[in-house]
């Protein structure tokens, strides 16, 4: 069975929900009694109308899965900065000791699962021992809107950072959207039910554009802890759920499903099929570490350059790059053998393609400085016994050999334009912008886009599309399982995109 889920067109931003002060679930009828007569403190725009008793009720239109994304993170999905220091209400618990952004979000006090210390957070590292918020449901908006300017308690005043509407669409979504979790996952994070065919075809068409076939394209962890989207599925049912509702802060082309005719059955079966799926990527993950393990896992830089850096004179880098494993082997992975065979890049060190050959003791003996006590990368402050793990992965993954795409000038040959530009508009646009031009990889003086790396080093980028980016969430194709041929047309069409 197949379905068609016709709202995919219609997705993100534009559910628009107004509600009466009064609305639906409120007792109807006679509104002036229960009515602030006019004057108070509260705003005239959103609040009771200051005439006549007879008027219409005040409504408060806004976005509510806006407001589900603004619950997760709001600093994120406002794109402000995270306030200094701890929320005034944190230093009323100490059981939970994150600080800093963590004590701003609203979920970390009220839960995931709305519940708060009736719910998932009532034990565990996430306790406060806060109440949660699911009294609000089906409360009368402009009530809840009072208690986020600081009604009930002035150090839960958000109206300092955060405008009217933003707290509207908050206020909407407390009062309207509220699930309770607990008809899908039991309290001990196992599943009630759910359908694993008809989560897949739902998960295939709705999710595996960007997450990959098994949720392994995008890694919201690093190469240190990494997280995909079975690790949530498993962890964090419940943050699984408002995400695939409520859609993720900051990044508007990931759908948000509330609303848009999802069935409570349909979140069901695609968590329990999400369950389902891998929890790593050592391939991919050596990959990244291959390109550079230092971002990957946010470690220093090691003081000294590489030792066996000084073994050579043509390539006058110093610092990071003398750790990078590409600087040393080349992002074609063949060394001396390959692009760095000249250039400023050149050190006439050996390629690592043959690698996919040796045993992983091997391997494992390079990079712990057992076949070569300079060619170490392993102890403190370097890579520790996973991430060598994930090397000796990507190591021994099959290497292609790309030279039969791309000519020494650099131009391509072989690729299909249209289907570049189609995986490009898919996904890549959606964070790299129509002209590849919305990040900017250089600085202001020496700016550098995706058409400059694509023209400047298309085997940099080949290698980046298939694994990924070292400390940032960015798909692998690898894990979206594209073929060689599609990551090639990826590059045929970035190769057309301006350089600067
Ligand atoms: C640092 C912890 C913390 C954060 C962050 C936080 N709250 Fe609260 N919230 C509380 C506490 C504690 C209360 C209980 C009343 C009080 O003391 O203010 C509360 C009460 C509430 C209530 C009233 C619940 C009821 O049943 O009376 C609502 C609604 C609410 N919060 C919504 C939010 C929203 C929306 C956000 C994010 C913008 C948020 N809170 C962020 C701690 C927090
Ligand atoms: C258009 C691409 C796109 C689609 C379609 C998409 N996602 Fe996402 N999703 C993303 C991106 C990108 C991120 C991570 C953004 C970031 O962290 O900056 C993400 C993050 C997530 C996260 C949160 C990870 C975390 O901890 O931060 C979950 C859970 C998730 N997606 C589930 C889903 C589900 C389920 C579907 C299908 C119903 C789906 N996504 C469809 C792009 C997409
Ligand atoms: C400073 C340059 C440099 C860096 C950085 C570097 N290597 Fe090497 N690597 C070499 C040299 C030189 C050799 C050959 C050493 C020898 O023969 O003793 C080598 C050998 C190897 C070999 C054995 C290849 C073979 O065919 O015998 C592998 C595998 C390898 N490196 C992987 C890596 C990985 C993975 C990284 C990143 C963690 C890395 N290297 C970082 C310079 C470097
Ligand atoms: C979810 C967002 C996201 C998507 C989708 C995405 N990227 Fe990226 N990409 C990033 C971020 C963020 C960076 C830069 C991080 C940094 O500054 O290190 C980046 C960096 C890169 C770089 C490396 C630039 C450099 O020199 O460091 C390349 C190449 C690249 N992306 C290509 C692509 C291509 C091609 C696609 C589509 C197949 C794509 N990206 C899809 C977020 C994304």
């Amino acid at each position: 069975m197949t379905r068609k889920y016709a709202f995919l067109s219609i997705m993100v931003g534009v559910l628009m929900v107004v509600f009466a002060a009064c609305g639906p679930s409120a007792t109807p009828a006679p509104a002036p009694a229960t009515e602030p007569p006019a004057a108070t403190d509260a705003p005239a725009a959103t609040m009771a109308p200051t005439e006549a008793p007879t008027e219409a009720p005040p409504m408060l239109s806004g976005d509510v899965t806006r407001g589900g994304r603004l619950y997760d993170k709001w600093t994120e999905e406002l794109g402000v900065d995270v306030p200094d220091g701890n929320h005034p209400l944190w230093a009323a618990q100490s059981t939970n000791t994150r600080t800093g952004a963590d004590t701003w979000r609203c979920k970390e006090c009220h839960g995931w699962d709305y519940k708060g210390v009736d719910g998932a957070y009532g034990s565990g590292s996430h306790k406060t021992g806060f109440k949660g918020v699911m009294e609000m449901s089906g409360k009368d908006p402009s009530e809840i809107l009072a208690i986020l300017k600081g009604s009930m308690d002035p150090d839960h005043d958000f109206s300092v950072y955060m405008d009217e509407q933003d707290l509207i669409d908050l206020s909407l979504f407390l009062s309207t959207e509220l699930m309770d979790y607990s008809t899908l996952i039991n309290a001990d994070k196992s599943l009630v039910g759910g359908d694993l065919e008809a989560g897949q075809v739902f998960f295939n068409e709705v999710c595996a554009d960007c997450h990959g076939p098994q949720g392994l394209a995008l890694n919201f962890g690093d190469a240190a802890e990494p997280e995909y989207q079975g690790t949530i599925a498993v962890d964090n049912p419940w943050e699984f759920i408002h995400k695939m509702r409520f859609g993720q802060p900051g990044f508007p082309a990931m759908p948000s499903l509330a609303d848009d005719g999802v069935t409570e059955e349909d979140y069901a079966n695609v968590l329990a099929y999400s369950a389902t799926f891998p929890t790593s990527s050592p391939v991919t993950e050596g990959g990244v570490l291959y390109d550079n393990w230092m971002k990957a896992l946010g470690v220093e830089v090691p003081a000294a350059d590489q030792p066996l850096f000084a073994t050579q004179s043509t390539n006058t880098r110093t610092g990071a790059d003398t750790w990078r494993c590409k600087e040393c082997h080349g992002w074609d992975y063949k060394g001396v053998d390959g692009a760095y065979s000249s250039g400023s890049h050149e050190t006439g060190f050996k390629g690592v393609f043959e690698a996919s050959a040796m045993s992983a003791e091997d391997l494992t003996a390079w990079l712990t400085g057992g076949k070569n006590p300079d060619h170490n990368f392993a102890g403190e402050g370097l890579m520790g016994e996973a991430q060598v793990g994930m090397m000796v992965a990507f190591l021994q993954s099959p290497k292609v050999d790309v030279g039969a795409f791309i000519n020494p000038d650099k131009t391509i040959t072989g690729g299909d334009l249209d289907n570049g530009e189609d995986i490009f508009s898919g996904l890549c646009r959606d964070c790299h912008g129509d002209d590849g031009k919305a990040i900017n990889f250089g600085d202001d003086t020496e700016p550098e886009y995706l058409g400059t790396i694509a023209v400047d080093n298309p085997w940099e980028l080949v290698h980046k599309v298939t694994y990924g980016q070292p400390g940032a969430v960015m798909p692998s194709g690898h894990n979206m399982a594209w073929t060689l041929q599609d990551i090639i047309d990826i590059l045929t069409f970035v190769q057309t995109l301006p350089v600067d």
